[in-house]
C-alpha cells in the first residue's frame, strides 16, 4: 500500500507564508512522486493559494474542517459545496482538537464523515485517546468507539475514499511519539474493526500515524505493521522537515 504523508497545519501561515511553504515543498519532493502520495491541510483562508502553488504538483489540498450541511444559518462553518468549490478534495474530521476544544461528537463527526463521502471529498477520520484515557486502560474502548461510530453508515464500496489517523492526544505536539510496539497495538486493533466492517475492502484503508512525527522517527514508525503514513502537524510547518519525513518512504 502507498504510504500518505500528510501535513496539518492547524491555524497557522498568513496567504503569502502559506505560498512560500507549499511552493518550496513542490521544490523539495520528488517529480514523480513514487513512494507516497502527499496531502496538505492549510487553513481555509489559504486553501486557494496553495492549491495554485501545487498545481503543477501531484499534492492533493484539504481543509482541517468542514460542517457537514451543504448550507444554512451556521455562522462561521463552511460546507461540503464550498470546499469543493475552492478546490479542495479532501477533509479531515474529528480531529482531536475539534473532539477536545470545540466539543466535536462522534455522532457529529460521523455526520461529516458522511457528508464528505456524499460530495466525494476524501475523508481522514482521526481517532486517539487521551493521557488520562491511556492511563485508565481505555485506550483499546475509545479507539474503537471513536472508529465504529465515525465510520457508522459507510459502505465498503466507500472504503476506496476513506482514511484512518490515529493520532494519540498526548503526543500531539508534545514531541512524545508512540514507541512503534505502542502504535502497531493499535494500527492493528484499527486494521481489525475495519475488516470486521468492511471485510477484506477493510484492508485496503489507509491507517495514518499523527503526533510528534518528524524527520528523525519517520522511518521507524511508518516502518510499524499497519501504520500506512502519516498526519504531521509542526513538523509539516516547514519545507526541509515534511520533505525529510516524505523521503523516509522512499
Ligand atoms: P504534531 O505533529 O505537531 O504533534 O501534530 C500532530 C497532529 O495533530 C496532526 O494532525
Amino acid at each position: 500500500m502507498k504510504p500518505l504523508i500528510a501535513g496539518n497545519w492547524k491555524m497557522h501561515m498568513t496567504r503569502s507564508a502559506a505560498r512560500e511553504l507549499a511552493t518550496a515543498l513542490v521544490r523539495s519532493i520528488p517529480d514523480p512522486l513514487e513512494a507516497a502520495d502527499v496531502a496538505l491541510y492549510p487553513p481555509f483562508t489559504c486553501l486557494s493559494d496553495v492549491l495554485g502553488a501545487v498545481s503543477d504538483s501531484e499534492i492533493s489540498v484539504g481543509a482541517q474542517n468542514m460542517h457537514p450541511q451543504d448550507q444554512g444559518a451556521f455562522t462561521g462553518e463552511i460546507s461540503p459545496s464550498m470546499l469543493l468549490d475552492v478546490g479542495a478534495t479532501r477533509v479531515l474530521c474529528g480531529h482531536s482538537e475539534r473532539r477536545q476544544l470545540f466539543g466535536e461528537s462522534d455522532d457529529f463527526v460521523n455526520q461529516k464523515v458522511l457528508a464528505a463521502l456524499g460530495h466525494d471529498i476524501l475523508p481522514t477520520l482521526c481517532v486517539g485517546e487521551t493521557l488520562a484515557e491511556r492511563e485508565a486502560g481505555q485506550t483499546a474502548a475509545v479507539v474503537e468507539r471513536q472508529v465504529r461510530a465515525g465510520l457508522a453508515g459507510v459502505g465498503a464500496d466507500k472504503t476506496g475514499e476513506v482514511t484512518v489517523a490515529y493520532e494519540p492526544v498526548w503526543a500531539i505536539g508534545t514531541g512524545l511519539t508512540a514507541t512503534p510496539a505502542q502504535a502497531g497495538a493499535v494500527h492493528a486493533q484499527i486494521r481489525a474493526l475495519l475488516q470486521d466492517l468492511w471485510a477484506a475492502a477493510g484492508e485496503t484503508v489507509r491507517i495514518l500515524y499523527g503526533g510528534s512525527v518528524k524527520p528523525a522517527n519517520a522511518r521507524e514508525l511508518l516502518g510499524v505493521p499497519h501504520v500506512n503514513g502519516a498526519l504531521v502537524g509542526g513538523a509539516s510547518l516547514s519545507a526541509p522537515s515534511f520533505a525529510g519525513i516524505i523521503a523516509a518512504t522512499s
